[in-house]
């Protein structure tokens, strides 16, 4: 059984749907913060902290059959983490910390981790493979990092076989509209430009329209949602084979400019996106596209849905049931 934390979120409610159809056995466990318990959709959610320590014995006890761990849980804003480090630390790494501690305990010693690019900070070279150097330069970014540079120790020391997946820019939504991206605050492009298309948010700012791309605008790597899902499941039949720990970069190979996405949103919505150019902000790289070369070659993994206007369709086709 695969205990899911964090699965009422957006990437993690796609995981749990991926799992309730390939009829593997899981639970979720969420404290709802973020998450929303319709999104878990008919799996058992346990409503929990992290940071609860007998809480998680008591699941690892009552569940005995949980082999594999697939932790999402943490706080995702790289603005607020700036503002409010000490809740970033806490939630995303000692939180994290707790967690290894229980499942060692409990002997539990499958773990999938939800990385992050930030990990990289600014690139010295795009596509951004495994080797590029891990400099981040947000405490976001810095929380992560400690995880993977943990789950090395505990694998050392404790046999804790662990696959660190490092996502670019998570979009889409389930084809079937079901669930969906629903962050509050919401801080992703896609959604936004959906939000301002259909009035439901003022005009968007693009930050910065002369960098050197194509257009000016800034260009990010968007991977579907389902797709990261997917191979969280071979992460999973790979430790459960007995393999041993790997990282890595999970991003759909391609880069699409903020005005791309733009555009492409107000040609699915049938409206234009109301839009003003706005100076660059602080940080924020030209190019970000990751490279997935490596679980390609060794999992055979690639993205199902890499094109920008089925992201995008099936990101409208969620948003619109709710508009409803
Ligand atoms: N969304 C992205 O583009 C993106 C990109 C890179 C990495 N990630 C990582 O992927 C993971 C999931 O991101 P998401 O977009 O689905 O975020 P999300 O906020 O939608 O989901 C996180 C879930 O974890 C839960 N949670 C948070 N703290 C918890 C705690 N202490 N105890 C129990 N539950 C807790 C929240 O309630 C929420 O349901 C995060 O770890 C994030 O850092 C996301």
């Amino acid at each position: 059984m695969i205990l899911v934390i964090g699965g009422a979120g957006y990437i993690g409610s796609h995981m749990v749907r991926i799992l309730r159809e390939q009829g593997e056995p899981h639970i979720v466990l969420d404290d709802l913060s973020q998450g929303h318990e319709a999104a878990v959709n008919g799996s058992t959610l346990i409503r929990g902290d992290l940071a609860d320590r007998e809480c998680i014995a008591r699941i690892f006890a009552e569940y005995p059959s949980i082999d594999s761990v697939i932790h999402f849980a943490a706080f995702i804003s790289v603005g607020e983490s700036e503002r409010e480090p000490g809740k970033y630390w806490k939630n995303n790494t000692a939180g994290v910390l707790n967690l290894l501690e229980s499942m060692k305990e409990a002997g539990v010693n499958k773990f999938v981790f939800s990385s992050t690019a930030a990990i990289f900070g600014e690139p010295t070279y795009v596509p951004i493979d495994e080797k590029h150097p891990k400099s981040p330069t947000s405490v976001y970014g810095d929380t992560k990092l400690a995880v993977e540079r943990m789950l090395e120790g505990f694998d050392r020391a404790h046999g804790l076989k662990s696959v660190c997946l490092r996502y670019f820019n998570a979009s889409g939504a389930d084809p079937s509209g079901e669930i969906g991206e629903n962050h509050s605050p919401e801080e992703h492009l896609i959604p936004l430009a959906i939000f301002a298309a259909t009035g439901r948010r003022a005009a968007l700012k693009v930050f910065g329209t002369d960098y050197p791309t194509s257009d000016g605008t800034c260009v990010r790597d968007y991977i579907h949602v389902n797709d990261l899902a997917a191979a969280h499941l071979l992460a999973i039949r790979h430790l459960r084979d007995g393999g041993d720990s790997r990282r890595y970069n999970l991003g759909n190979g391609q880069g699409f400019s903020v005005r791309q996405v733009l555009d492409v949103v107000g040609k699915v919505v049938g409206r234009p996106v109301p839009a003003d150019d706005a100076s660059r902000r602080p940080g924020d790289p030209a190019v970000l596209i990751g490279s997935s070369d490596a679980i390609q070659n060794d999992w055979g993994w690639s993205p199902c849905y890499p094109d920008l206007e089925t992201i995008v369709s099936h990101a409208w086709n969620w948003h619109q049931k709710r508009l409803n």
